[in-house]
């Protein structure tokens, strides 16, 4: 029998047990990445460690160990059945070229076995059948073999199932092995394990062995040094380790289910109630978010936190909290974090700030909205014939009463009702475009919300990578990029110092391009297309097979989240005052525009 863990103890277990074995232990980075424009969320916890991935010295060393905020959007509307979280902790152990497969593995069965107490006979694992890129993982697959995993238990999946990465469109990648354990129950089938689908086993934890690097027109190259990547589901793990069946019945949501009930006034506002998990999950991911800087807004990393908390207060009013409640979930979603993530508490006051107004704005647009809305659906006759309600009304609520479609298309869900969501794309790009064209309007969503400041040095950086490759060469490619509004700052792969020529030449080029006042332009183009045509550009979060495109003239074509400056002379001229080695094989030039 297996002693069930709290969440703070499996921590300090797997650091603890990593840190013995020559681990060192590194702080969480935030959830934003800090120099990763492409990519809105810091999604697992080697994310921030690609550059090391790829070969920069790491100045804590060759083993690593943390815990890591992480947070997906992918199945955000998912969330609120008993699985699905936004917001996860990850544990996770690196080697930055030093151990490879043979010690990778012997750890991980050791931490499994005499940490967690699994038996080995109760341990599943599955390993890479190879593909025409690389070859079957039979290395991996004899190191179980070794640890005594029977025959029976080792599975070999395709690169769907047990190949990892690269994070965005490029980037370091390999075979990996997942590790598998039963829940206490009957098998499905006489071949019941990790590829059958039932739900009895649940993987806990994946080793992924970076071989290669995966270029950007699709190549595998192996890496000089192989590294290792390991990554923990801390919710998960804590469910399985208490034998329930899912992350709310933790002592990780038992605060806030407190909270929410006392809110409520209502016993049965707890776990297995869906509106009080998308309050308990949401707001946990909300708070997270602003405690790393973020604040609601119409774009980006804002956007999401906006939906994330708008989405919580309609749940809440359903369970009957109607009263401003954001900052009593927050608070304790604070103090129950802030031991293992301080910045909650530095940022307390920042935090309940956000929460008050948000609240507030969104009390406001509810109202009105929900006013227009009901009259939409009751008093309008054609609505009610086709139970569709348009694209263009929809995007009216958008844009003139600030209710995101998501929240349009769940409430006319609710009536019965569907959204034409295509319309309202069609309508969003109309009036984006003529926004564009210079007319006075703001857009919600748009360029509004980002100071012209930074869409131009944005947009800079983008000129400056293609000058960059136009004067060192074709290996240039971007490894981090940050904006603030007085500088650019940009991260490119390169071997050596640029020397005074080299800098001159890519401030002409730039500059050039800015006095050629060249048209910007925003495409939405499948991934595949945007390959075709030969787009540079790296592509973080998965975001689905559509990407912006942006093409300024015929110089620079790159995938990018923008947003951008509408034209090149906007940014009138640039000047670098700074280039310097970033890490090995990595130099870093900041400029401005003036
Ligand atoms: N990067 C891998 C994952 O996210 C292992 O950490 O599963």
């Amino acid at each position: 029998m297996r002693t069930p863990i709290t969440a703070a103890e499996l921590r300090h277990l797997f650091i603890e047990f990593f840190k013995s074995h020559g681990h060192a232990e590194i702080k969480s980075a935030p959830l934003v990445p800090e120099n990763d424009p492409t990519c809105l969320f810091t999604t697992a916890g080697m994310h921030p460690l690609v550059p090391y991935l790829l070969g920069a010295k790491h100045p804590s060393g060759k083993r690593l160990t943390d815990v890591q905020k992480c947070l997906r959007t992918g199945d955000i509307d998912e969330v609120g059945d008993p699985f699905h979280l936004t917001f996860f902790e990850m544990l996770g152990n690196w080697s930055l070229g030093d151990y490879f497969k043979e010690e990778a593995i012997a750890m991980s069965f050791a931490f499994l076995t005499e940490k967690l107490g699994f038996r080995k006979e109760e341990i599943k694992v599955t390993c890479f059948a190879g593909d025409e890129n690389a070859p079957k993982d039979e290395e991996a697959a004899s190191i179980w073999r070794k640890h005594g995993i029977p025959e029976q238990n080792i599975y070999f999946l395709g690169k769907k199932d047990n190949w990892w990465g690269p994070a965005g469109q490029s980037g370091p990648c390999g075979p990996d092995t997942e590790m598998f354990v039963p829940l206490d129950r009957p098998d499905c089938g006489s071949d019941c394990g990790p590829a059958c689908g039932c739900g009895k086993w649940v993987e806990i934890w994946n080793d992924v062995f970076m071989q290669y690097n995966k270029t950007l027109d699709g190549q595998y190259i192996p890496l000089e040094h192989p590294n290792v990547d390991t990554g923990m589901g801390v919710e998960r793990v804590t469910a399985f380790m208490q034998g329930v069946k899912s992350a709310y019945q933790t002592e990780l949501f038992r605060g806030i289910f407190a909270c929410i009930k006392e809110l409520s006034g209502r016993e049965d506002a707890d776990y297995d109630c869906r509106s009080a998990r998308i309050v308990a999950e949401h707001m946990r991911a909300a708070t997270f978010l602003i405690g790393d800087g973020v604040k609601p807004s119409n774009v980006d990393q804002g956007y999401v936190l906006r939906r994330l908390i708008r989405r919580a207060i309609r749940e809440a009013r359903k369970i009957g909290i109607t009263q401003s409640f954001t900052n009593s979930i927050a608070a304790v979603v604070i103090s129950e974090y802030s031991s293992v993530y301080p910045e909650l508490s530095q940022q307390e006051t920042v935090i309940h700030e956000e929460f008050i107004r948000e609240e507030e704005q969104f009390g406001k647009t509810l109202e009105n909205g929900t006013r227009e809305f009901n009259k939409l659906i009751d008093r309008i006759p054609e609505f009610v014939a086709k139970k569709v309600i348009s694209g263009k009304h929809a995007f009216n609520l958008y844009e003139t009463y600030g209710f995101p479609l998501e929240l349009t298309v769940e409430m006319a869900k609710e009536r019965g009702f569907e959204v034409d969501e295509t319309g309202f794309h069609e309508a969003y790009e109309k009036h984006q475009a003529l926004s564009r064209a210079g007319a006075e309007q703001k857009f919600k969503g748009g360029l509004a919300d980002q100071s012209d400041a930074t869409a131009a040095l944005h947009t800079a950086t983008h000129l400056l990578h293609k000058a960059l490759r136009k004067v060192l060469g074709e290996h240039v490619a971007q490894s981090g990029s940050n904006i603030t509004a007085e500088r650019l700052r940009f991260d490119f792969s390169h071997p050596d110092k640029m020397t005074p020529e080299q800098l001159t030449e890519v401030e002409r080029i730039v500059n050039e391009q800015i006095q050629k006042d060249l048209p910007i332009t925003c495409e939405e183009v499948s991934l595949e297309e945007a390959r075709k045509r030969g787009a540079i550009g790296l592509f973080g979060e998965k975001y689905g097979e559509v990407v912006k495109l942006y093409t300024m003239g015929d110089f620079s074509m790159e995938i990018c989240g923008g947003p951008h400056a509408t034209h090149t002379g906007a940014l009138k001229s640039f000047k670098i005052v700074k280039e310097e080695s970033s890490s090995r094989g990595v130099r870093r030039i900041k400029a401005v525009l003036g």
